[in-house]
């Protein structure tokens, strides 16, 4: 099965890697420079494996009013279509609004229409070190993305941002940007964890919909890991086989915090600590895994 991680290939896009797969640089200039931004659109915005398809089903349900009618009859690409990929941007210029979108993109390439718009963005950020070793384990399983190697080797592209989508650090950092502005959301996945009600709560008023308690326990429930993994509208089973070896394992792993522990040495986790905080100097901000 060799073939499918050397077929596997990377271009630059202005600095930024995206995998040639149902990627293309016009596609992504496209995005970039002509997608058009509703004022009713909703952006579910993350670097990978931060959480981007809890949040999905999170949104879904909140437009549902926490009834998991839609979660359960359409696939979650379909219900907010990453606006980057081939596919997906086909997807999202044929959704008829309001929109629900989503999108992987740094700040500097995500569509230059979002400014001065009144479209909302709800930003979800996770732990690096959970990051880092969610997307060394799915990078063994998405065929997008190439076979990660040694641990050592993934942890350094992983530091140096060569990677699908660049660096962590630059993308939490330009998104973070925004922090303050009125159709911003910025949410951790730890915050979801911890709390997953008062965060779904947020995230309603956020979007100026206030739902009833009931509601939304509806919505935590029904975006829980438990029944996100037997759904598979959600589980990304049915994703096909070139995008996805099933086989190797599933986008709903664990869904724990801390799992880092369990793959990265000490000195290589000290050597995150490191770039962590030298970079955390420049934010004024705390997380909740610090
Ligand atoms: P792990 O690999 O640590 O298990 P993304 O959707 O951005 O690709 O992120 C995938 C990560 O989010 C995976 O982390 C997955 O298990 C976790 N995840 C997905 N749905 C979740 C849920 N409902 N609750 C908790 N974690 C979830």
């Amino acid at each position: 099965d060799d073939s499918w991680a050397m077929a596997t290939q990377y271009f630059p896009y202005k600095g930024v890697l995206f995998p040639c797969f149902d990627y293309s640089p016009e596609t992504l200039s496209y995005v970039e420079s002509q997608f058009q931004v509703r004022d009713d659109d909703i952006f579910n915005v993350t670097y990978p494996k931060s959480g981007t398809n809890w949040m999905l089903e999170i949104l879904s349900l909140i437009r549902c009013d926490g009834d998991p009618s839609w979660v359960r009859s359409v696939l979650n690409w379909d219900r907010a279509p990453w606006i980057e990929t081939k596919t997906g941007l086909a997807t999202a210029l044929k959704y008829p609004p309001p929109r629900l979108l989503t999108s992987h993109l740094p700040l500097q390439l995500f569509p230059r229409s979002f400014q001065g718009s009144q479209a909302k963005v709800i930003y979800t950020l996770r732990s690096p070190k959970d990051v880092l070793v969610s997307l060394y384990h799915f990078s063994k399983v998405l065929r997008l993305y190439k076979d990660p190697g040694p641990i050592d080797t993934f942890l350094q592209d992983f530091l140096s941002g060569s990677l699908p989508y660049g660096s962590w650090f630059d993308h939490v950092a330009g998104w973070l940007g925004l922090r303050g502005h009125k159709n911003f959301l910025c949410i951790t996945y730890e915050e979801l964890q911890q709390d997953p009600w008062d965060s779904v709560r947020r995230i309603c008023h956020f979007l100026g919909k206030e739902l009833s308690e009931q509601h939304i326990s509806s919505v935590v429930e029904n975006a829980s890991f438990q029944t996100m993994r037997g759904n598979k509208m959600s589980n990304v089973s049915q994703l096909p086989d070139e995008y996805m070896d099933h086989s190797k394992g599933q986008l709903l792993r664990k869904g724990v915090c801390g799992d880092w522990k369990n793959l990265l040495s000490e000195e290589q986790s000290r050597r995150v600590d490191a770039a962590y905080q030298e970079w955390m100097q420049a934010l004024d901000i705390t997380f909740p895994w610090d």
